[in-house]
């Protein structure tokens, strides 16, 4: 079988690295892919977004399956362009990427079918929500409706903070369209994990929960990033409460989905808030988080080419993932600067040292190759993972394989997975 990879960040170098074990794939192909996807198949120069020129290659090289990673491509409907043409594809169609792509479509849908959420208002009118501001008792959390690269949520603590938000993203459009609506959110206290699950519009399965780390700096001290890290078990998220989150939001979610008529496939994500009322959701999005992704699919014993075809093809029902017992543990190397503006083009050592430790794999984001070197060429450079018997254990071995690669101004957090050590 014949596969493409849509994207080119540290998510789709896990999804091609566990892809590439698959038995049953003859030929896998990365678009655009990055220095580590190229280590288990050929990169393919088309950006993420250019959908016709990813469907003309997928149709001129007879692709058999699709898997897309990123959610820009997913929103702007890359599943009913590829489906259209006859291709099979890993996602959601546009109408159930809307789920990310509106926060305000996202807080209705958990309003309608009572899925767990903070309570909300959505604005179109700037001066509508500073009367609302006016009324309210802070801390409050002020969203960007659309996509904002996870930049576009204000935690207010004060009203003025609040104000300022309206303007930064109504008046001054900072992130654009994606602020034409905003939401206004209750604040909500506790401590946050990522369960995602695949799903093929009936059977909802969960993959191994996990936890990221939103923050820059240790001790989650510092402006919010795409996330540093990511752990898996994640034990805030007990059986007991997997259970409920499964009964409280997923099956709603995807039942909702179906029942206003845009049926739901690929995967769901729900980060959630574990509040002393239960879990709630803060956010849906429709693909694979990143880093999430890395220690769990470093976990998942199963073939995952047969769990994304069957969500494809609508007999999930079939499918079990079996999970090592072991934990893993990513720790993400960014560029000096980030989550601000960042250097670029620092040649990366060590890596081959750090590729040899056992139970390891340094999964690549932000990288590319010059003269036959690794450089950094984006915010988020590495991911560095590994398993190990338990949290502690593979924390060190995270860690000891972070201790060999160095470039100029790595910066990297570290505590990743401390959390699930109390
Ligand atoms: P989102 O993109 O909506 O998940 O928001 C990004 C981050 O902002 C979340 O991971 C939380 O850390 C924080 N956040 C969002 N909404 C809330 C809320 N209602 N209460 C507290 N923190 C929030
Ligand atoms: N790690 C957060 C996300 O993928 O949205």
């Amino acid at each position: 079988m014949k596969v493409l990879i849509v994207g080119g960040g540290g998510r789709e170098h896990a999804l091609a690295w566990k892809l590439s074990q698959s038995k049953k794939i003859t030929k896998l192909f990365i678009a655009p892919g990055n220095p580590g996807t190229a280590m288990h198949g050929e990169n393919i120069n088309i950006a993420a977004e250019e959908i016709e020129e990813l469907k003309a290659f997928a149709l001129a090289e007879k692709i058999d399956f699709t898997v897309v990673g990123p959610e820009l491509p997913l929103t702007l409907g890359i599943v009913d362009v590829f489906a259209a043409a006859g291709l099979l594809v890993f996602g959601p169609s546009k109408a159930g990427a809307e789920l990310e792509g509106s926060k305000a479509f996202s807080k209705e849908l958990m309003y309608r079918h009572n899925i767990p959420t903070a309570f909300y208002k959505k604005f179109e009118d700037a001066s509508e929500a500073k009367a609302y501001i006016e009324t309210h008792k802070p801390p409050m959390v002020v969203k960007a409706d659309g996509l904002a690269a996870g930049k576009g949520v204000v935690i207010c603590q004060t009203r003025q903070e609040a104000l300022e938000a309206v303007d930064l993203i109504m008046t001054e459009k900072a992130f654009g369209s994606a602020g034409k609506k905003i939401i206004i959110e209750e604040f909500l206290i506790g401590e946050e994990a990522s369960f995602l699950a695949i799903t093929d519009g009936k059977t909802v399965l969960p993959l191994a929960p996990a936890q990221d780390h939103k923050a820059i700096f240790d001790n989650d001290k510092g402006p919010n990033t795409g996330g540093m890290g990511a752990y898996s078990p994640a034990p805030v998220l007990t059986g007991e409460l997997q259970k409920e989150v499964m009964e409280t939001v997923m099956y709603p979610a995807v039942r909702g989905m179906e029942k206003e008529g845009r049926p739901y496939k690929g995967i769901l994500y729900a980060g959630l808030m574990m509040t002393d009322a239960g879990p709630k959701v803060l956010e849906f999005n429709c693909r694979f988080g990143d880093p999430e992704t890395q220690p769990i699919l470093m976990r998942l014993a199963s073939d995952l080419l047969e769990a994304l075809l069957a969500s494809a093809r609508g007999n999930l029902h079939e499918v079990t993932l079996e999970w090592k017992k072991e934990a893993a543990v990513c720790v993400v190397m960014a560029a000096k600067g980030y989550p601000g503006d960042y250097l670029k083009g620092s040649e990366i050592k060590g890596l081959n040292e750090a590729a040899l430790l056992p139970d390891t794999v340094v999964f690549h984001a932000g990288t590319k190759s010059r003269d036959g070197k690794v450089v950094t060429s984006g915010g988020r450079v590495l991911g560095v993972t590994a398993l190990g018997a338990d949290i502690r254990k593979a924390i060190e071995n995270a860690y000891r394989a972070v201790d060999k690669i160095s470039w100029e101004g790595a910066q990297y957090r570290t505590d990743i997975g401390k959390k699930a050590l109390k």
